[in-house]
């Protein structure tokens, strides 16, 4: 495994980018933070707990890739674990901006379920793999495009775990 962006970094970055989407927010109505599942764990945890302001939380899961492969399938969104975001801010986290399929279904699923604003924010966007224009309001880094896992981020569900992103080598 290669170590493409460390723990620290991670840290120092989410310090700054909490930063921005404070400014944001700020004497605004509260948001509501929704996290895309499994992908945005650790990037949710470690932002919402940079944010002080009165906010909410909640979930979707947006299948697209099946299996081992980076195949992108039939995009799946379940919302069971959203709270009422009717009429609500909300500020929609993922851990990476690659096609922009995924981003762009699940913010018109938003509004269909009535938030009154989304913006979006990611803990990656890979260059060069963008196929729907689509633009995030917050980017913690830009990465080339390799396929990385760490930091949540998965290779058939494994790695998620890892303080870190890094980048599987032929070697394992
Ligand atoms: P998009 O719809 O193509 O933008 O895909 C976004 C989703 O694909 C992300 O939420 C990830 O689950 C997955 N994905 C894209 N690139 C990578 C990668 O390099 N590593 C792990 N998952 C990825
Ligand atoms: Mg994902």
């Amino acid at each position: 495994m290669d170590v493409l962006i460390s723990a620290e970094r991670i840290r120092d970055r989410l310090d700054e980018l909490a930063v921005e989407i404070t400014r944001a927010y700020d004497g605004k109505p509260p948001v509501t933070v929704v996290g895309i599942l499994n992908g945005c764990l650790m990037f949710v945890a470690d932002v919402i707990r940079r944010i002080d302001l009165p906010l909410r939380v909640g979930f979707v899961t947006a299948s697209s890739y099946r299996g081992p492969a980076t195949v992108a399938g039939k995009l799946q969104i379940r919302d069971d674990f959203l709270p009422d975001i009717t009429g609500r801010h909300v500020l929609l986290l993922d851990d990476i901006l690659d096609t922009g399929k995924t981003l762009t279904r699940v913010v018109s699923h938003l509004l269909d379920r009535g938030a009154a604003s989304v913006k979006v924010g990611v803990l990656l966007r890979k260059i060069g793999r963008q196929e729907v224009p689509f633009e995030p309001d917050f980017v913690a880094f830009t990465i080339p495009d390799q396929f990385v896992v760490g930091y949540g981020l998965d290779f058939d569900d494994e790695y998620r775990h890892l303080p870190y992103i890094g980048v599987v080598t032929e070697a394992g």
